[in-house]
């Protein structure tokens, strides 16, 4: 299988899930050093290789997917989890912030799952799109990023429309996990405990996530448990994108 964007944070808490069912696991990056220091740190956990390359080109792409097959001469689960997130507001996006986010995002996920479906195809495999609550509903200061995980959403349900019943292709919509690139919006924000505390109340179940419990679903998804699932968008947000918790005025009717 491959994990892109595996180096850190949710994509490596996915190939640790999979490396302990006996998986081999291609751990993907944008570059080499990352991706290689995961592969040594994961080795005793199971059959694991690096297959560094930049998943927002279409030779990126490619690339990883031809280092998975070198390594294991087969793909059958395809994560695609790569992203960035850069929080602003409107006027400060550029050309190049909107490119990167879409790229990573919507282009690699695409381009990644045709570089990979012959292979996919051979071993009725199943694609796993990482999209975010954040595909579900809008947040402010965040449109680039909200406008890619939209479309990840909607790509899923287009991919397994078109590739049934060969290949089943879901998405997972997380909530806050806490990962790097959390902890990093959080330190760019400037107060990263306001942060924290701000995205563990604005959840029913009133806590951020951990790598782990977003894996899990990740892999139930991926495994003959989910054969009757296709072109989901499976929310694991502790009930953000349920509702509003609280009617006009505040109080419950
Ligand atoms: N952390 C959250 O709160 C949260 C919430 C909802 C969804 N998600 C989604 O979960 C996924 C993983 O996020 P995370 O929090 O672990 O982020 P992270 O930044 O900790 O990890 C993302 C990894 O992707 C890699 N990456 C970025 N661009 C790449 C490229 N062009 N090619 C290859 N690799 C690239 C990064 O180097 C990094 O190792 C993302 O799709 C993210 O949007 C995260």
């Amino acid at each position: 299988m491959l994990i892109t964007g595996a180096a850190r944070g949710l994509g490596l808490a996915t190939a640790r899930a999979f490396l302990a069912l006996g998986a081999g696991v291609a751990v993907n990056d944008r570059d080499p050093g990352p991706a290689e220091s995961a592969v040594a740190g994961l080795k005793s956990e199971g059959r694991v290789a690096a297959a560094p390359a930049d998943v927002a080109t279409v030779t990126g792409c490619r690339q990883a997917v031809a280092q998975t097959i070198r390594a294991f001469g087969r793909l059958d689960i395809l994560v695609n989890n790569a992203a960035i997130n850069i929080e602003k507001p409107i006027a400060d996006w550029d050309e190049d912030l909107w490119d990167r986010h879409l790229d990573v995002v919507l282009k690699g996920a695409f381009f990644a799952t045709q570089a990979a479906l012959p292979y996919l195809r051979a071993n009725r495999g199943a694609v796993v799109n990482v999209a975010s609550e954040l595909g579900l509903r809008g947040v402010r200061d965040n449109v680039g990023y909200c406008a890619a995980k939209g479309g990840i959403v909607n790509l899923t349900r287009a991919l397994a429309l078109e590739l049934a019943p060969d290949v089943r292709v879901n998405s997972v919509c997380p909530g806050p996990i806490d990962t790097p690139l959390m902890r990093e919006c959080a330190i760019a924000s400037g107060d990263p405990d306001a942060y924290y505390r701000q995205y563990a109340a604005y959840n029913v179940l009133g806590r951020v996530a951990d790598p782990s419990e977003i894996a899990k679903a990740i892999l139930f998804l991926a495994s003959p448990r989910a054969a009757m699932i296709t072109g989901v968008a499976f929310a694991i947000d502790g009930g953000s994108t349920a509702g509003q918790e609280t009617g006009v005025g505040g109080g419950s009717r």
